[in-house]
């Protein structure tokens, strides 16, 4: 990324070298007392450590090496007599001050035991935003391949919630990441092995009711429907049977072998369930906005589970213990017990580990990515640490790649329990975007907002406001953080909101149409005045937040950046003229920063996988 933020920190870093200190110390950021400066680095108080010197001292150095390069290395024609030198050691502070318009920095300041603060001027500013393609986005290159895992569900169940957090995190992370460049494969990663299976098709054999799976037409939305209906009432009883009755638990067991050996006619319902439940999951996910590269899941890696058990058994990773093999992946500097990974159980079937490490051998052989990221439930931390243990013991990965869990913690109701139905069950993903749409259609007649659409635009407003409310009020929160799911609150045209911010945009999206249609360019200079300069100072910042977003897989620093944007952007609209503006460059050149702001909230929440409505 080229933020403007990198680009002060190459030029501070010149200076560093100028002044013999090392460079890589230099890292300017948006300072943290805007009162006080724009942006600030800190780099010399590391420096005057290592050089075990007064930073005050060495931040001076710094301040010279700047003022010296400056006329040669980023400003033309400086006009060296018009900069000011300020030393005054009684209030501590030595800065130089600059009227000239060609300058970079208008002041550069030492403050306290050593801040370099830092201003930069107007021209400057409008001609870094003028100059940016992509906001200052630059690809990575080449491009690197990363596999995202945030999917997760398990076939024939109903989606629920907390399938919710994991799709919403990961479909950010899949567009922010490809935006800046990485190759992202996106992976759904189903749960379609496990012991459930062998259970509903053992229920469905022992009831002779395999006819209601075979007979389904996966092309018929209803006769899909009536299945997963069907399906979903099935397992339950099914289990809660097997956990009263040893015959009927060591039934779904065999019959779980059996369709793992793929034997028939365990196979063929298999196929159908699955089949038909993925027809169901790209339903829900569709209404959600969610997208996928990869449709796969734990069944496709079957085939290498062998040999790869096989290779780690002969190079004496994986042990037998107590009939079962396993991979013991403890080490002398853990301060928790880690048991090890479970390859096979006694009875010969494989367990969760098994299939995740073959999908990792998969898509080591398949993708060779660089990163493979799952975006998880914080309460499976146990769970990756056993598995990225494993791999890497036996040498699935090389060292340099990532593996990442990037876990997230829960969605709660009110009652900061986990978020469950008014009967106490378990909410089911399709029922609560039906009732945020609902509670989206009474927020617009409440604002009088979409009052004069057909039902149809209505209709499609009303739900855009929805995910926008359920998407923004989940990747505002820090991943790891659990919080409340408070309808009421997250679908507001006030506040934090994802329903705000789409309003925000959609204002200027109008004001924008309003000036096109009174015969308005928008395509002037920028002229930054007082009153502009911090929105236009706010604007640089959209790289740095998506960079953190990349960097920490935390969507919602680019949650904070658009939020903090939309109110920037409104007080600049309360406190300027735009179109009532009478200097006409000046109004060229706020047409401009609304234009801009209005490219960035968009594109930023579509990032967040929000769809800004053509008008509201
Ligand atoms: N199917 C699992 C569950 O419902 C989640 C899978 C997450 N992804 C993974 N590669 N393990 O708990």
């Amino acid at each position: 990324m080229t933020s403007l933020t990198h680009i002060l920190s190459d030029i501070v870093g010149e200076a560093f070298t100028h002044a013999g200190l090392p460079k890589e110390l230099v890292q300017v950021r948006v300072s943290d007392r805007p009162d006080l400066a724009q942006f600030q680095c800190n780099g010399a108080m590391a420096a005057a450590k290592q050089a075990k010197k007064n930073p005050r001292e060495i931040a001076k150095k710094v301040c010279s090496a700047l003022t010296e390069l400056m006329p040669g290395t980023f400003i033309e024609d400086l006009d060296v007599d018009r900069i000011e030198y300020v030393l005054n050691e009684e209030k501590g502070s030595f800065s130089y001050i600059t009227s000239d318009p060609n300058a970079l920095f208008s002041e550069v300041t030492i403050a306290g035991p050593g801040f370099i603060n830092l201003n930069i001027t107007d021209a400057y500013l409008a001609d870094y935003l003028e100059k940016r393609e992509n906001y200052g986005v630059t690809p990575i290159s080449p491009s690197e391949k990363v596999v995202l895992d945030y999917g997760g569900p398990n076939i024939a169940k109903a989606m629920h919630v907390g399938h919710l957090r994991a799709a919403i995190i990961g479909d950010s992370l899949r567009r922010i990441m490809s935006y800046a460049g990485y190759d992202v494969l996106g992976d759904v990663h189903m749960g379609d092995w496990g012991t459930h299976l062998g259970m509903l098709i053992a229920d469905y054999l022992r009831e002779g009711e395999e006819s209601l799976v075979l007979d389904t037409d996966v092309e018929d939305e209803a006769s899909v429907a009536k299945l997963m209906e069907d399906m979903g009432a099935r397992y339950p009883k099914a289990s809660g049977a097997a956990k009263e009755n040893e015959d009927l638990k060591k039934e779904a067991q065999e019959t779980t072998v059996k369709l793992q050996n793929k034997e028939q006619p365990y196979y063929g319902i298999w196929e159908k369930i699955r089949a038909v439940s993925v027809a169901g999951m790209k339903k829900t996910y569709g209404k959600l906005g969610v997208e996928f590269d990869l449709w796969k899941g734990e069944a496709d890696v079957h085939d290498y589970i062998a040999p790869m058990v096989e290779d780690m058994r002969e190079k004496g990773w994986a042990v037998e213990s107590d009939g079962a093999w396993v991979v013991p992946v403890a080490s002398n500097e853990d301060n928790k017990k880690i048991p090890p990974m479970i390859l096979y159980k006694r009875d010969g079937a494989v367990m969760y580990g098994t299939t995740d490490c073959a999908t990792i051998v998969e898509r080591v052989k398949l993708y060779d990515p660089v990163k493979m990221v799952y975006v998880v439930d914080q309460r499976q931390s146990l769970h990756f640490e056993q598995v990225f243990r494993a791999v890497r013991k036996a040498d699935i990965v090389n060292d340099n790649v990532e593996l990442t869990h990037a876990g997230f913690g829960t969605m709660n109701g009110k009652d900061g329990k986990p978020f469950k139905t008014r009967e106490g069950g378990v909410m089911r993903l399709e029922d609560l975007i039906k009732m945020a749409t609902e509670k989206a259609e009474a927020r617009l007649d409440e604002a009088n907002l979409a009052s004069d659409m057909d039902e149809e635009e209505r209709g499609d407003v009303a739900h855009k406001v929805a995910i926008a409310a359920i998407k923004f009020a989940d990747l505002q929160n820090q991943r790891q953080a659990d919080y409340v799911f408070d309808l009421d609150r997250l679908t507001s045209f006030e506040g934090k909101t994802g329903p705000y911010l789409l309003y925000q945009a959609v204002r200027i999206k109008s004001l924008l149409n309003k000036a096109k249609d009174a015969g308005e360019k928008i395509d002037g200079d920028l002229a930054l005045g007082e009153g502009d300069r911090d929105l236009a100072l706010l604007l640089t910042q959209f790289p740095d937040s998506l960079q953190l977003s990349i960097n920490g897989y935390a969507p919602h620093h680019l949650c904070e950046y658009l939020h903090k944007l939309a109110q920037g952007f409104s007080s600049f609209y309360g406190n300027c003229h735009i179109l009532s503006e009478n200097d006409e460059s000046l109004k060229q050149s706020r047409l401009q920063l609304c234009q801009v702001t209005m490219n960035q909230l968009e594109k930023g929440l579509e990032l967040l996988g929000i769809l800004v409505p053509a008008r509201m």
